[in-house]
């Protein structure tokens, strides 16, 4: 359908201010070219993440009006708890203040120095918390994820060769577990087939190891199983999650994307030592166990945008929007991976600008442009977020591809603003030339994307006079 239907009336709205182009000039270079430093309010369509930015629903926000704030053993963490296990299968339900917080338990307790932990791809926040723990942070995502315009069905799959290589070099006892990320956020938000899970947690129980999820968009990836897997398509979006999950052993989860929330995350296991050993972290940094970090009230809001997120037509439509926005963009000639993800497109920067080489960032020159010309956030996933020194060889290495990505927050934006993203965007495809690299001021040692600082190549205008 062309314009995917939204089922749902809006309630509550929340005004947008217009920003003069002269005040992004100005703010854009106050923030050194970085678009975390955007203040929101200057921010006319905010595409920087789907997570945390949903619009919840009348029933999520009377869930916040009847949250039990007991310490412990409260009545939403028992709701909260009891909708977990029935949707992802896993013993023990563990809270945590959103998915890094559940990913920074998971590791603590579980991976050592030395470790490997294999991935479809790492997303940068697991990535950074695998090394933060002196491990390799592996992915293994299969050769049809690494080609921006193959038409492919599941290019968020797994390729088992080069899982069965990981464990031949690095032998089974450095590699604690293994990851598939659902969908594959870092590799276009494309999604894993169920023939894929099933293979790669045989590959893992074979080898005495498990299976753990990445969970925050599980929803979008159980619709894609839905509607593209053969023998899939009469069955609800909740058995077939239920059946990826059946798959594995645990799951780390930000509720910020599939749990329809604006805050939370929980760690589920089915392992009672990793479970215990987690929970002595979980007090130490998070809070008890019924509450992990997060209000009573969060947990309830959780609980009901996990059923919410399973609903059908809400799913036919967020995915619908995604891909609608795709067609736009491809009307207007804008280059971006193909197909659209569940959450969000992402722009090949790369085909965009061919004249900015890597190492200036060309993704992030298109999403600091993007705000310039159009007042719109997305977020750089190339170069900036990803550039990286090899463990083995020593040597500088640049992603294979130098993306943009526009996040569609849950339930916020309408066809007409993401009409206006798609003709903003083809604005920056046309000052193409005129765009100027950029060189890095200050970084920090670590996640350098968030607050970095940057300037166009030998200082002056991003956009050169035509
Ligand atoms: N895993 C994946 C695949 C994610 O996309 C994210 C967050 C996390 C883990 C961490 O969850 O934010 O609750 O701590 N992704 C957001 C994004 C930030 O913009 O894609 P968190």
């Amino acid at each position: 359908m062309e314009f995917p239907f939204e089922p749902y009336r809006i309630k509550v709205v929340e005004r947008i201010r217009w920003v003069s182009r002269e005040e992004r000039v100005r703010l854009l270079h106050d923030a050194g070219y970085n678009i975390f430093k955007i203040p929101s309010d200057a921010v006319y369509v905010d595409l920087l993440t789907d997570s945390g930015t949903c619009a919840m629903s009348d029933l999520q926000w009377g869930a916040l009006m009847t949250g039990d704030e007991a310490y412990a053993c409260s009545t939403s963490f028992l709701v909260f708890r009891d909708t977990i296990r029935s949707l992802f299968g896993y013993k023990h339900v563990i809270p945590a203040h959103q998915g890094r917080a559940a990913e920074g338990l998971l590791f603590t307790a579980t991976v050592n120095e030395g470790d490997v932990v294999p991935n479809n791809i790492h997303f940068d926040t697991t990535r950074a918390n695998v090394e933060f723990r002196g491990a390799i942070a592996l992915d293994c995502i299969g050769e049809e994820g690494l080609d921006p315009y193959l038409d492919a069905p599941f290019k968020g799959d797994l390729d088992l060769a080069k899982l069965e290589k990981a464990f031949a070099k690095y032998g089974p006892d450095r590699i604690p577990f293994v990851m598939l990320t659902v969908t594959n956020n870092s590799g276009g938000g494309q999604p894993v087939s169920m023939a894929n899970i099933k293979a790669v947690s045989a590959f893992a129980r074979a080898r005495g190891k498990r299976l753990i999820f990445d969970a925050c968009r599980f929803a979008e990836n159980a619709w894609f199983i839905q509607q593209r897997e053969p023998g899939y398509r009469g069955r609800t979006i909740e058995s077939i999650a239920q059946e990826m999950f059946s798959h594995g052993d645990g799951c780390t989860m930000s509720a910020k994307k599939d749990g329809l929330a604006n805050i939370g995350g929980f760690l589920c296991l089915n392992d009672d030592e990793w479970a215990q050993a987690v929970t002595n972290l979980l007090i130490l940094r998070e809070g008890f166990p019924t509450y992990g970090g997060l209000a009573g009230r969060d947990l309830a809001a959780i609980a009901q945008g996990l059923h919410e997120v399973l609903d059908q037509d809400y799913l036919d439509y967020r995915i619908g929007q995604v891909a609608r926005l795709g067609r736009r963009l491809d009307e207007l000639g804008v280059p971006f991976i193909h197909p659209t993800g569940g959450h969000a497109v992402y722009l090949d920067a790369k085909a965009a600008l061919p004249h900015i080489p890597p190492s200036q960032f060309p993704a992030q020159v298109f999403t600091a442009a993007l705000y310039l010309e159009g007042g719109v956030r997305a977020v750089e996933i190339g170069s900036l977020m990803f550039e990286h020194t090899d463990p083995d060889t020593g040597e500088l290495v640049h992603p294979a591809n130098e993306l943009v990505r526009l996040a569609v927050p849950r339930r916020v934006y309408t066809h007409t603003q993401l009409d206006y993203v798609a003709d903003r965007c083809a604005e920056v495809v046309r000052l193409g030339s005129r765009l100027r690299g950029l060189e890095i001021l200050w970084q920090p040692p670590q996640l350098r994307h968030f607050t970095v600082r940057l300037q166009p190549v030998g200082g002056g205008a991003m956009v050169v006079e035509a």
